[in-house]
């Protein structure tokens, strides 16, 4: 078989037959909002190197968490930024620290009609900006980092959160946070591991989201971005350890873990297509260099025909408009 009797072309000739024989489509319910929420605003304020994304203020939030439930968004992902850091994170564990306080508004005013998740690290909420709690000789501890998540899902726990995302990428937080939430009565509450989370130079708008005072890297903890096995390994031991829903992240640059991940387990596969991933489409539109709407779209079904199940993306509410018009 060959010309003329196979045409390709036959079945692209108008967006109706497209339509019909696509093979990756994008469902807003797949879809979940990560936001930021900043301690004592008034106002959201915006984050420069994210343009349209903000640090909500507790009101905000509110507002917005309910808009993104009527454009029909799968969940929801809070980030708290607190106004005092110290070198231990404490504003994370506390029960009035604004991710908690954050998740409480949030969940009285949406309750179970979409998924409301909440970020379990710490680099939000210390002064040196480590994803941990720092050993006397000034690097990461991993097991004294343990106990605090232990602390930290609790709160999330019983402030309401559905989900857990626990992107700190210690050795054993799955199995950690697990046992915590078991023995504190919170069987229910489900775990999405940030399985494979690269040591990425694309999380840096995000640092400005969180004002992360971070110098250095988190090479020490999270992975080189050449390595697929050991990102296997990494997805293999977080499903043992009770991972309900794992992740991949970044998203875009990692479509090969994606696809590998899907393949190798049979829990969901979410991908977190991130700060950078934004502000890069974003930046290039800004310029007219790129058709912005067009672009949104093209990466979202990337990732989704690389196998993501969920899809964490600052464009979860307008993506979804777009879809209702295509
Ligand atoms: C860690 C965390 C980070 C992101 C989500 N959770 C930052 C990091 O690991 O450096 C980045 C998300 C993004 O860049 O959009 N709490």
């Amino acid at each position: 078989m060959g010309f003329p009797d196979v045409r390709m072309r036959r079945l692209r000739r108008t967006p109706a037959l497209r339509r019909l024989v696509a093979e990756t489509r994008l469902d807003p319910a797949q879809f979940i909002l990560p936001m930021f929420v900043k301690e004592g605003l008034s106002e959201p304020r915006p984050i420069s190197s994210m343009p349209g994304v903000v640090q909500h203020s507790r009101d905000s939030l509110r507002k917005a968490a309910v808009e993104a439930v009527q454009a029909g968004i799968g969940g929801l992902m809070l980030f708290g930024v607190p106004q005092e850091k110290d070198e231990d994170g404490s504003a994370g564990c506390a029960p009035d620290g604004i991710l908690n306080v954050a998740l409480r508004d949030v969940l009285a005013e949406v309750g179970d009609s979409t998924v409301v998740m909440s970020d379990l690290c710490l680099d939000e909420f210390t002064s040196h900006g480590h994803c941990g709690v720092l050993g006397p000789d000034g690097t990461v501890d991993n097991d004294m980092t343990l106990d605090v998540y232990g602390e930290m899902a609790v709160a999330q726990a019983s402030a309401g959160a559905h989900v857990l995302g626990l992107s700190g990428m210690m050795d054993g937080q799955v199995g950690a946070v697990r046992r915590a939430l078991d023995e504190a009565g919170f069987g229910e509450t489900a775990i999405l591991a940030y399985a494979a989370k690269f040591a990425s130079a694309f999380y840096g708008p995000f640092r400005e989201a969180v004002e992360s005072s971070l110098k250095g890297d988190r090479k020490t903890y999270q992975q080189d971005g050449g390595n697929i096995r050991e990102a296997l390994r990494e997805v293999a031991l977080d499903v043992e350890e009770g991972a309900d829903m794992v992740m991949v992240k970044p998203a875009l640059p990692y479509l090969d873990v994606v696809s590998a991940v899907r393949q190798a387990v049979d829990v969901p596969v979410s991908a977190y297509q991130i700060s950078g991933e934004y502000a890069m489409v974003e930046a290039a539109a800004a310029n007219g260099w790129i058709n912005r709407e067009a672009a949104i779209l093209e990466t979202l079904t990337s990732i989704r025909r690389a196998g993501a199940d969920q899809i964490l993306t600052y464009w979860a509410v307008e993506a979804a408009g777009l879809l209702r018009r295509v």
